[in-house]
Order: structure tokens, then sequence, then C-alpha cells
């Protein structure tokens, strides 16, 4: 959550800034602000609630002169949006500039010692606390900016990621992370900071992604200088090339990004599965398992962690791993996972799984599973974040950049990804038959052809759409391998649409939720034609008669449900295990249409942000 992005270099700083922050909008859009440094001294702040565009015309009345500068994109948690406790935060002094995503824990504490020595607060943030802090050691302790901001950080307790510049220094610029992420981009002169790569993306490929506990301070025309918070001590440079083009960035003459994801799809399978499966479909390599054969011989359990979108995809792989390697599989909210005393040892597996790579909830279990002896797998999305450089080992899914916050191309990748891994897994322990592994492999290879075809429904998904934009709730009903889609279908309906829903195992419905059933309360049906099927149709014949509107997603050619609902999507008929992949596609569509129609911002649904970095 939040989004902070800063630059110190030979151009002006504002522009630069300003198209950061937009790209860094998907963390937070509760209000912007930016801090620039002129060369004679002077620090011009500029900020307000809302987006990016709003700020642009706050600033536009003010001086946006300087070649140094910081800024910031919020996801609100002290305070409620609002003009003042947009970031950047200034200290009393009006002398440092301040932002920060993440959390500072002890700000109560550390706010009251402040107040003892004469500071007052005008926000309700727990960042105006760590400014000050800063001002107040930096002025009573005479040091300079970076000694003061480590010295602040050794305080606090949370988490963080900083970026601070000082009213009288135009040639510095201090930053520092603590389990929230921060990259620095070095380019020819200049230098760009900001929380993920996106908005350093066409100025320079070369990035340094800072660890955990360490700190950079950035001078004009010096080298850089990394150190670890707590001892100071410096640390290696390890500069990386980036593989982000500005093209993964733009619309392509979508309307939305979300809808550009969903169309994506084909192309976005193809580069997942690439080079994982072997050209007679006999095989599936992945290296992350190939380089640790011996933990995945010596498993006796599998636990999937993860949150959200990548829960409902941990379900799917729970049963993928299940039926083709025969471990006892368990899946687990990251969330109530790391508070849960989960018992593990040396022979546990932990895959997490995570679209962002930063998920505070993710990442922390993963952390409690080492520390429990666990080997840590992870499936991530975004190359360099840091769960891939928290876990022992894993697979990038390979979707490119994910900017809709309601997620899609990440489901599908997650959802394949956890299917190569089960078949992986399966043939090294000799528990799946081959021609299983052929027919999977085979179906799985030609994914990207059939969700090309499956999303031929995209206008008669619009049409049905039409019928259900005032609809107050929303039954989503699947079974087995199906039953994850329905929370998946219901999940993305509820954060775009604002529209109540709920995904519940269609057998369960008569358990409770049939009750519900009347002439206002559509359902939606994932019912290929699976081993499930038959049972499904009674599920379905049990909300028509009292009076459900349904819809129905049936394989192509199935026939028999058309008497039975009231609309029939059709998909292309595939293997069990991968009717997620094909019945999630229709679901992505209509809650698309669903929303739009509403006149939502589906990009950026309120109260929603793409990377949820706070517990
Ligand atoms: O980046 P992650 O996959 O760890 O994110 C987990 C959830 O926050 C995410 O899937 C969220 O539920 C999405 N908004 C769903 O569309």
């Amino acid at each position: 959550m939040c989004g902070i992005v800063g630059y110190l270099g030979s151009n002006g700083a504002y522009e630069i800034l300003i198209q950061g922050l937009k790209r860094l909008e998907y963390r937070g859009y509760d209000s912007a602000g930016v801090a620039l440094v002129t060369p004679a001294g002077d620090l011009n702040v500029h900020k307000s609630q809302g987006k990016v565009a709003n700020l642009e015309q706050v600033a536009a009345a003010g001086c946006i002169d300087g070649s140094l500068g910081i800024a910031h994109t919020r996801w609100a948690t002290h305070g409620e949006p609002n003009d003042v406790n947009a970031h950047p935060h200034v200290s009393q002094s009006g002398d440092i500039a301040l932002v920060h995503n993440g959390t500072i824990e002890n700000y109560s504490v550390l706010k009251t010692a402040l107040e003892e020595h004469g500071y007052s607060f005008k926000s309700e943030t727990d960042t105006e606390v760590l400014v000050q802090l800063i001002d107040y050691i930096k002025s009573t302790s005479n040091c300079s900016l970076e000694e003061a901001v480590r010295e602040a950080l050794l305080q606090v307790e949370g988490a963080y990621a900083v970026a601070v510049v000082e009213k009288n220094d135009p040639d510095k610029l201090v930053v520092a992370r603590k389990s929230s992420p921060l990259v620095i981009g070095v380019g020819e002169n200049e230098t760009f900071i900001a929380s993920d790569a996106t908005p350093i993306i066409g100025y320079t490929d070369q990035v340094i992604y800072l660890k955990d506990n360490e700190m950079a301070v950035i001078r004009r025309d010096q080298p850089l200088a990394i150190t670890s918070i707590d001892s100071n001590i410096p640390s290696t440079i390890d500069i990386q090339k980036l593989k982000l083009s500005l093209a993964q960035l733009e619309k392509g003459g979508y309307d939305t990004f979300m809808l550009k994801e969903i169309f994506e799809q084909p192309n976005t399978l193809r580069d997942c599965l690439r080079g994982r499966i072997s050209s007679d479909c006999s095989h599936v390599t992945l290296s992350g398992v190939e380089l640790n054969k011996e933990k995945f011989l010596q498993a006796e359990r599998i636990t999937l962690v993860a949150c959200g979108t990548s829960w409902h995809a941990a379900l799917i792989g729970k049963r993928l791993i299940q039926d083709f390697c025969k471990i006892p599989v368990e899946v687990e909210y990251a969330s109530e996972f790391r508070y849960g005393n989960p018992v593990l040892n040396e022979k546990d597996i932990v895959i997490s799984i995570s679209q962002s790579g930063e998920t505070a909830d993710t990442l922390a279990a993963i952390q409690l599973a080492k520390e429990k002896g666990a080997f840590v797998y992870g499936v991530c999305n975004v190359v360099g974040a840091s769960i891939p450089r928290n876990t022992d080992s894993g697979t990038y899914i390979h979707v490119g950049p994910e900017i809709g916050v309601a997620s899609t191309k990440a489901f599908t990748g997650q959802v394949t990804v956890l299917t190569l891994l089960a078949l992986a897994v399966g043939q090294l322990r000799g528990m799946v038959d081959s021609e299983t592994v052929k027919q999977v492999a085979t179906a799985l290879k030609a994914m990207p052809k059939i969700i090309k075809e499956t999303l031929k429904c995209d206008p008669e998904v619009q049409n049905i759409s039409r019928m259900f934009t005032y609809a107050h709730n929303f039954l989503y009903l699947g079974r087995g391998y199906n039953y994850p889609t329905a929370l998946e279908g219901a999940l993305k309906l509820k954060e775009i649409s604002y529209i109540h829903a709920e995904g519940y195992p269609a057998a369960e419905m008569k358990h409770g939720p049939i009750a519900l059933i009347d002439h206002e309360m559509p359902s939606v049906i994932i019912a290929p034609s699976d081993s499930l099927y038959d049972k499904i149709i009674s599920n379905v014949q049990q909300v028509k008669s009292r009076g459900g509107a349904v819809v129905a997603i049936v394989s192509k050619g199935n026939t028999a449900m058309n008497d039975i609902a009231d609309y029939c999507i059709e998909i292309p008929e595939v293997p069990e295990c991968l009717t997620p992949l094909v019945a999630s596609i229709p679901l992505q569509l209509l809650a698309y249409y669903i929303a739009v129609n509403k006149g939502k911002n589906v990009d950026q649904p309120r109260n929603l942000a793409k990377s949820v970095t706070v517990e």
C-alpha cells in the first residue's frame, strides 16, 4: 500500500515524480503529494486529497522547480484521506520532508515523547511522528541527515520504506527500508527511487533492490552508499538489469487496464508455459522443483499460504497437488497462518502464492514457516519482489505487470503454475501416470488458443451483464475444482462493482444460503461437463424452483442446461482439472461489464490497493 518515488539528478524532478506517481497509483489513491528542493535550498511541498490529477492542479499554482524531490501516493491507514494527512510530511522546523510506505507501530509512544519536547502535530498519521523524530535528533545532536534518519529508525517499530530530503541540501536523498519494498534506479548522472520498478522504466534498466534493514545515501555526483541500518556496515551493491518495457505499462488501446489484462491472457499464459512442457507433452519441468528434488521427494505435507485471489488459486492448487502427487495439502489464509501457531518441521513444504510478492501477511507467513524449519517455495509474478527474495526457491508466473487492482491474468497464471508444479512433483514422486501427464500437459500447452476461443464470449457476457446491473446480491456456486472459481468470481464482482456476492460450494447451498434465493437473487453457476455435472444440475434446479435467475457457465455443446438456466455461457471443453482456467474468463468479464455499466472505476476500486503491504 502507498507508493513512494524520488529523484535526484540533472533534470527537473517534478515531471518525473508525477509520472512515477501515476504508475504507482495502483498502490493507493487516497491522496498524493510531492516535495521539491530547489538549488537555492527552498523546500516546496504540494499535496492533495484524491488522485495524482488533483495534485497536478494544486502544484500548478506553486513552485515546481528543483532536481531533487520525493513524492507519495497514499492508501490511508492512520488518519482519513485528506490534504493534511497526505504525504510528504514536513518537520516542525520546516527543514525536513519525508514520504513513507508502511506502518509505525509505536508511533503513539514516540508522539507523546516528542510532544514533551515541544513538538506539535498537524496530521493524524504515524508518519508525521517519524519526520519530527528525525528533526528532533538532528537538531539536538547536530548530526547529518543520514545519521538522524538511522537513529530515528532504530527507535521505530513497524514496517517502512522511507525517502527523506532536507531543505538546505539540494544534493542529497536518504532512503531506507524494513519490510516494505524499495528499488533504486541507477541512471547517467541521475538516481531514482521507488516502491517498485515501474516509475523507473524508460529512464534506466539498472536497478538495485534495497534489502531489508538497509539504507542508502544518494548524493549528487558521488557514488551511492548503501549500509545496514543497524550496524552502518557498508553493503555490497548488486546492480541488476530490469526486463520490463514501457509498452507493458500502457493500456494498449483498451479502455481500462483490467480489460487489457483479461484479453492478454492467451499471451500471458503462453509466457507462463514457455519452456516448461516438453515438445511431446510427456514431461513437465520447473527448475525450482528440479533443483530441490530431495525436498519434494521427502515432503510429508504441503501447505499453501496466500491472500485474496491468490488464496483462491491456492484452493485449486490443493486439488491439483492432491490429485497428482497424493500428498496431504492444506490451504491457509496467510493472515491466519501467521498467528495460528502452525505445527511444521523440515518435512513440510510451504508454498506462498502472491502476484505482487509484497503482501505483508504472506511475507510474515513465509518468515514463520522458515523459522519452523519448513522448505519455503514462492509462486510470484513480480520479479525481484520480497517474496521471491525471501523464499528458498520458487517459480515466477511471468504474466507481466498487472495494473488493474482486480487480479485477472495473475490468477490464471498462478493456477497454470500450480498445475505445472503438481504435474512435475507428481512425476518426481511417481504418483501420476504418464497418460494423465500427457493429457493435461497437451491441454495446458493449447491453453493460449483455448483462452482466445473462450474470450469470444465477450459480447454475449456484455449483453447478459445488462440484466444484472442493478442487482444487489449475487450467489456464485461451483463444485470440486470450481468451488474456488465461484469464490473468485464473487470476489471480482464485489471488488469492482460493489455488489454483494457470495461464493459457495453448490451442494452447501441447501444448508443455509438457499433461504436467500428469490427473484431478486441471481446465481452464477459454474457447471462444466465434469464428474460433478449431474450433481450440479440438481443444484441449479433447486435455485430455479425458488424463483432465482441463473447464469450457467457450461461446456460447449452441452445443451441440457438451456432449458433450466436463464442464460448459458459456453466455454471450451478441457480436462476437469483445467476447467477453472477457462471458466474464470466469463466470470472476469461479467464482473467487469456490470461494474462498467454502473459507472465504476474498475482499475482503481474504492478502498482497495494493488499491493497490501500492511497487516
Ligand atoms: O499480491 P498478492 O497476490 O499477494 O495479493 C493478494 C490480494 O491482495 C489480491 O489477490 C486481492 O485480493 C486482489 N484485489 C483480488 O483481485
